[in-house]
């Protein structure tokens, strides 16, 4: 490999930089050639950085100048993805080239040096040709993918986002302080990622679902005002807007109460849109868990939209479809929503609708269309006028709509009706692709009744404090019990969730022992935690908030594989380095592990 000068690699421009006001300047930049024209007399090749393109042409050069010709014999050899450095004054395009596209569209280089850093074989997929590229190749091929501009602009995003936090929290007094990835396990829901101790043989650490214990402990060391820009592994079933590592922005302040966390996250975020050039309200709406439920069918309400969900349980409780009927009479909920226009669905669209709402659990979806100050459909038979009067006017319906209803048990009308909800505020455009629609999400419940477990399970984690007056029914009646915790919502995207915590030991234990903890397991597992909260704990409560999802929100990307550099698929793969893998005997002998099942495949 011959030798490349300094000089060649100085760049003075990356290639989204130059403009108009820097016709006539010599510059320097390096890249990859996204694209090459040749013209016969004249090359053009667009060079790509990370940063943006710039078109750098090559003339046919006067006979008598050898080093000339041998520069351009070099600019038709190029190919793609051939990475160079190329030396020129900027000029202005010629009026019919101009590209009003790019920003660098005006002008072009008029190349002067051209040096050939590198060749590539043929890749197998050009980056710019996102939409027909298998996400596994593009995966396998991450490097090439990454050239990609929309993905780099992601992660410059991204960049920014995290450098934005820090700056707002550190200007705030926030310390970043780093908690142990190979630790015990934290509850939040999922499944642990475990890890094999070699000096502890038998013995394994769990890499933490979050930080939250460590950052509890933190406060109780006095270290108030934490936080971390820190990876979260939980170990379960991916979807688009989950992965098996995450990060979080993990937050944690001693003596506060709610408002503190909801008004620092406030401008943590409303500096963080402010980076993507997204409206962020003044005074962010807030909404209890029992109306959201009751209006959205979600503990994420999505309030782009109207088109609420109504309970027409006491109406429909007398009528004849039996469906309804029977599903008031033995304490199920049944609940309506209005599509604007929905009148004019084919009997196909509602098959489809049918279709979604079974996918979700529902034994069926019933449907009336309104025309002419009547109801159509199967259930309208059965819906005396009075009944029928009264579902137009709670559902705020009139002619030319369509009222849809779901009965069952109220957790599943819930789930379906809210499910398609947002099917139909997607299918129906109900919504301005770039609105934001920001809410918190209040007054939890503090556990919910897990019926196949027969045992109550936290909605948040085992360390979320239930309001002062509510410590009691712990005991009387927990169901009723509401929680000290809030959830960012934007768009009906969780982005964040955190609490006040319990700092007290006795009603820490209460609180293990009510989710089935017993004594001498909650000791095992939390001891660390019961014991810390003995030795002066102070009040303290915090929240993490999902960046991933948060970059994904801005981008409008529709995938988390589309902000992270290195993501992983919907199996838990990396295509590019092929993990998980296999590892050898010896590496297993080291640690006393033997795979006892083989895979079969
Ligand atoms: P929680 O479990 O709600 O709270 O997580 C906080 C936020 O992290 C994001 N998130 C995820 N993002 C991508 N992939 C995943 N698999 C994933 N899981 C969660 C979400 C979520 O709102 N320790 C508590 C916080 C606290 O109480 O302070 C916790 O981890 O945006
Ligand atoms: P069926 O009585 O099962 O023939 O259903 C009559 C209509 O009611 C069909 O349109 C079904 O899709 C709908 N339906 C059935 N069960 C439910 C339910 N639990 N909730 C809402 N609609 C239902």
């Amino acid at each position: 490999m011959e030798c490349i000068g300094d000089d060649v690699l100085k760049r003075t421009h990356t290639c989204g930089q130059l403009r108009e006001t820097d016709i006539d300047t010599e510059v320097r930049l390096c890249g990859w050639v996204r694209s090459y024209r040749d013209h016969g007399g004249v090359v053009f090749i667009d060079l790509r950085d990370r940063e943006g393109l710039t078109q750098v042409v090559f003339d046919l050069p006067a006979e008598s100048d050898d080093a000339a010709a041998e520069m351009y014999k070099l600019a038709r050899a190029l190919r793609n993805e051939w990475v160079i450095a190329a030396g020129g004054r900027v000029r202005h395009r010629g009026a019919d080239r101009i590209n009003p596209k790019l920003p660098t569209g005006r002008i072009e280089v008029l190349g002067a040096s051209l040096t050939l850093l590198n060749r590539s074989d043929t890749v197998p997929f050009e980056p710019d040709e996102f939409g027909n590229v298998a996400e596994e190749t593009r995966l396998k091929y991450r490097y090439i993918d990454l050239r990609r501009p929309a993905l780099a602009q992601a992660l410059v995003l991204r960049h920014k986002v995290c450098k934005t936090m820090r700056d707002v929290l550190d200007a705030k007094g926030f310390l970043e302080i780093e908690t142990p990835f190979l630790t015990k396990s934290t509850p939040e829901g999922a499944r642990d990622f475990l890890v094999p101790s070699r000096m502890q043989q038998g013995e394994f650490y769990a890499l933490p679902q979050s930080p939250q214990l460590f950052k509890q402990i933190l406060m109780i060391g006095g270290l108030d005002k934490y936080f971390q820009i820190v990876r979260c592994f939980r170990d379960e079933d991916l979807r688009a807007d989950r992965q098996p590592e995450f990060t979080q922005l993990d937050v944690e302040m001693a003596f506060v109460c709610e408002d503190d966390i909801i008004d620092m996250t406030t401008d943590v975020l409303r500096a963080v849109c402010a980076l993507a050039d997204r409206p962020f309200p003044d005074e962010v709406r807030r909404i209890s868990y029992a109306e959201a439920m009751d209006a959205y069918g979600t503990d994420r309400p999505d309030m782009r939209y109207e088109m609420l969900l109504h309970d027409v349980g006491e109406i429909v409780a007398d009528c004849e479809f039996k469906v309804f009927s029977g599903a008031v009479a033995s304490g199920g909920l049944v609940k309506a929503l209005a599509a604007p226009g929905g009148g004019a669905f084919t009997r196909k669209v509602i098959d489809g609708y049918t279709d979604f709402a079974i996918e979700y659990g529902a034994k069926g979806l019933a449907w009336c269309k309104l025309a002419d100050g009547a109801f159509t459909g199967t259930p309208a038979k059965f819906l005396s006028q009075p009944v029928q009067a009264k579902l137009r006017e709670v559902c705020g319906a009139s002619d030319g709509d369509i009222i849809f209803f779901v009965a069952d048990t109220p957790a599943k009308t819930n789930r379906v009706l809210g499910a398609l909800r947002n099917k139909l505020g997607a299918d129906m455009n109900l919504y301005d692709d770039r609105a934001f629609a920001w809410c918190w999400v209040t007054d939890w419940p503090l556990v919910e009744w897990n019926e196949d477990q027969q045992r109550w399970d936290s909605l948040h984690h085992p360390f979320t404090s239930p309001r002062p007056e509510d410590v009691e029914k712990l005991d009387s009646d927990p169901g009723s019990a509401t929680a000290r915790a809030y959830d960012i919502v934007c768009n009906g995207v969780e982005l964040g969730g955190g609490s006040i915590r319990i700092h007290n030991s006795g009603v820490q234990q209460k609180m293990f022992s009510l989710l089935g903890i017993s004594a001498e397991d909650a000791q095992d597992r939390f001891g660390f935690l019961l014991d810390a909260l003995r030795f002066g704990a102070p009040p303290h409560g915090g929240i993490a908030l999902g960046l991933d999802r948060i970059v994904m929100m801005l981008c409008g990307a529709a995938s988390l594989r589309e902000v992270i550099a290195f993501p992983k698929t919907q199996r838990g793969t990396c295509p590019l380095t092929d993990a998980p893998a296999a590892v050898d005997d010896k590496q297993l002998a080291e640690l006393n592990l033997k795979i006892i099942a083989p895979p079969t495949s």
